[in-house]
């Protein structure tokens, strides 16, 4: 077993959780296959990731190539057993009116981000390369980057994200969950919205439901901002301080079919944070005052997946599958500023610098 030196003082390396917008993603959900031999050459492959984007990202290093892999629920006991990530659970659904948040299933998510799609089409095809026999697909979404960072909507979307210290802060796992410092947690939804009706709507009531100018992006007044609107719905804030979540959504679509998109995506270090977001959505603040984005927009899945630290992805391997969580804690002196990967950094850049048997 390739397991980190627990006496090492080598805190937890983030995977790349925050890596800038691209202009390509995917996002791969798989189902595990029942049967121990399955387990086993998914836990091997855990250890190799890092070296099979390694490889991939060689070939146009300029591309931002990145990979972050979570696991479910259920995926996770079967797979490494305790100990397990304090706050990790199946997503839970949320019925309200009309509006459903559905919870359906998956094993693990690959999100897969690069400037250039081919790149994300290749690191896909080389993992299901390895592990193809070991799971089952559930959902795959081919994600593109539209005109100025917007949604099909015709909206900016991503501009209130934090940045820099405040986006670590925000999705990484300090003090409170120390064997599982520098993980995350990952909630995602792929919504389909009703474009005609969306665009029969005068741009000023769109406005009022977004809470922001739809051309200048400019935030709408207090004073005319709609309580129900999105950003107000979404904006949650505990003993004086604004609670971030780091969102990388994604346009996606088919024309031909009438599909158009948004594929959402929010990182954060408890998962609390984006189901308060979701309750104040679908049930609405206070009940009734709802997000009138989702009478145009549907979701049709909804998963909660936990990302482990690189570290523990590096350190684990076919055997015993408890060993991987005995990572490093942090030192000390580390332990509130616990180490994250920057945006160049992918996964397997300190597999060197852990101790190995
Ligand atoms: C139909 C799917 C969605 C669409 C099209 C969408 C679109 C947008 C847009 C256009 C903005 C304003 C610009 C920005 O700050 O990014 C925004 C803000 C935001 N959205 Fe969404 N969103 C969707 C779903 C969600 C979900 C499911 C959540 C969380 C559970 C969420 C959380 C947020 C947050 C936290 C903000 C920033 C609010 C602020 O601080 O002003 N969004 N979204």
């Amino acid at each position: 077993m390739n397991a980190p030196n627990p006496a090492s003082s080598v805190p937890a390396v983030a995977q790349p959780v925050a890596a800038p917008l691209t202009r390509a993603a995917i996002f791969l959900i798989l189902k595990m296959n029942p049967g121990p031999e399955h387990l086993e050459s998914i836990r091997k492959f855990c250890g190799d990731l890092s070296a099979v984007i390694r490889a991939v990202e060689f070939r146009d290093l300029e591309g931002g190539l990145s990979c972050i892999l979570g696991f479910g629920a259920d995926a996770w006991g079967q797979l490494f057993g305790l100990p397990r990530p304090a706050e990790l659970h199946s997503f839970r659904e949320i019925r309200a009116g009309a509006r459903h948040a559905v919870s359906t299933p998956g094993d693990l998510l690959f999100h897969i981000r690069a400037k250039r799609m081919d790149l994300c089409f290749e690191l896909a095809t080389q993992i299901m390369a390895r592990i193809g026999g070991a799971v089952s697909p559930v959902d795959e979404v081919h994600g593109f980057r539209y005109f100025d960072d917007r949604d099909l909507l015709g909206f900016v979307d991503g501009t209130e994200n934090p940045r820099g210290d405040e986006a670590m802060n925000a999705v990484l796992i300090g003090d409170e969950d120390p064997v599982f410092a520098s993980g995350s947690y990952v909630i995602v939804q792929k919504y389909v919205h009703d474009l005609d009706a969306w665009n029969k709507l005068p741009t000023e009531v769109q406005e009022r439901i977004i809470g922001r100018k739809k051309l200048s992006d400019i935030e709408l007044d207090d004073s005319v901002k709609p309580t129900s609107a999105h950003s107000a719905l979404t904006t949650i804030v505990e003993n004086g301080e604004e609670k971030k979540i780091l969102r990388d959504n994604m346009p996606f679509g088919r024309a031909g079919h009438g599909e158009f998109g948004t594929y959402f995506i929010g990182y954060s270090r408890s998962p609390r944070t984006i189901e308060q977001m979701l309750e104040n959505m679908f049930i609405g603040r206070p009940a009734g005052n709802y997000d009138r984005l989702l009478d145009f927009s549907r979701a049709l899945t909804g998963n909660l997946f936990f990302v482990p630290s690189a570290s523990f992805l590096d350190a684990v391997s076919a055997g015993d599958p408890t060993n991987a969580a005995s990572s490093p804690e942090p030192a000390e002196s580390t332990k509130s500023s616990v180490a994250k990967s920057d945006s160049s950094l992918t996964i397997g850049s300190l597999k060197g610098d852990l101790s190995h048997e």
